[in-house]
């Protein structure tokens, strides 16, 4: 099987870890800094196997030269929010918490494709894309496949019907701004705008936009993990089966949208390429005038940043 690297064997981690081995579609090799954590969980994980009915060999390490090989690397490595925070607070410390490992990365594994995880998401992985010089379309942000997953939770609870019906897209920056296209949200092709009174939609918005906050909100010391580690098994799933599944991901954009040189999330058709093509969506003046607002938020972000 192909092999999957995690660097950080946290919540998210070693809940990607989890998902993936139950996929069976790859072999995961968890990397932590914190001795014996990520052999602890390869170890766990290994030994719901035979419950879980899962043949993928999941196994960790404290040393990351261990990734060498890998056909993806998934950095969940990070500090995460505290109540009252914005992704944006951690933008100084987690930058400077994955330097060495972009320099690691770029060492052991050079060709690997990279998903990234680490807040605030699209400023760090236009960083991790120019630190490492690495290929644009190889470097991905996850991060609308988190919020649309979340938009159509949200939606299949609001109209009872089956989550398998819901479709979203998310765009623009995984922060507060983020933007939601209600007429391409759907139930089976349907957009929302024929099922749901603006201010229902309106709703639903708002709380996808504040999930995150919500979910830290209950827990105080954690952030969400199982979505998230969700939504990056079906990145790598994409990547690994070359499934040319369309995602809305943090993708470095070359000139699609008019905008040249930052990440920032935007539905792409994603393979074992990784991101293979980028989706041109067709955006009213109103929902033009949000996804500036929301593209404005990351490059002051990233205007920070010292390569
Ligand atoms: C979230 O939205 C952690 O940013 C992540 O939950």
């Amino acid at each position: 099987m192909k092999k999957v690297s995690i660097i950080g064997a946290g919540n998210v981690g070693a809940n990607a870890a989890f998902y993936i081995g139950e996929k069976n579609f790859a072999d995961v090799m968890m990397i932590d800094s914190v001795e014996g954590r990520a052999k602890g969980k390869a170890l766990d994980l290994m030994e719901a196997a035979p419950a879980r009915v899962y043949e993928a060999k999941i196994d960790g390490s404290d040393n990351i030269e261990d990734i060498a090989g890998s056909e993806v690397v998934v950095i969940t490595a990070g500090h995460v929010r505290k109540p009252h925070m914005s992704r944006l607070d951690l933008l100084e410390s987690n930058a400077k918490l994955i330097d060495p490992i972009i320099g690691q990365i770029k060492k052991y594994t050079p060709d690997a494709i990279i998903i990234n995880i680490t807040e605030p998401v699209d400023a760090l992985t236009w960083y991790i894309l120019k630190k490492g010089s690495f290929d644009p379309k190889k470097v991905i942000g996850m991060t609308g496949v988190l919020d649309t997953t979340r938009l159509r939770e949200f939606i299949s609870k609001e109209l009872q019907v089956s989550t398998a019906n819901t479709t979203a897209i998310v765009i623009g920056g995984h922060h507060d701004y983020m933007v939601i296209i209600p007429r391409y949200a759907t139930v089976e092709g349907i957009p929302i705008t024929q099922l749901l009174p603006k201010e229902k939609i309106d709703a639903l918005i708002k709380r996808t936009r504040e999930a995150g906050s919500e979910i830290l909100s209950y827990l105080k010391t954690a952030t969400a993990h199982y979505a998230p580690a969700a939504a990056i098994a079906e990145i790598v799933e994409a990547i690994v089966k070359d499934s040319k599944r369309v995602l809305c991901v943090s993708t470095c954009l070359l000139d699609e949208y008019d905008i040249k040189d930052l990440c920032l999330g935007v539905p792409v058709i994603i393979g074992a390429k990784g991101v293979e093509k980028v989706i041109k969506l067709l955006l009213t003046l109103e929902e033009k005038q949000q996804f500036d607002e929301s593209v404005a938020v990351i490059r002051s972000a990233v205007e920070t940043l010292e390569l």
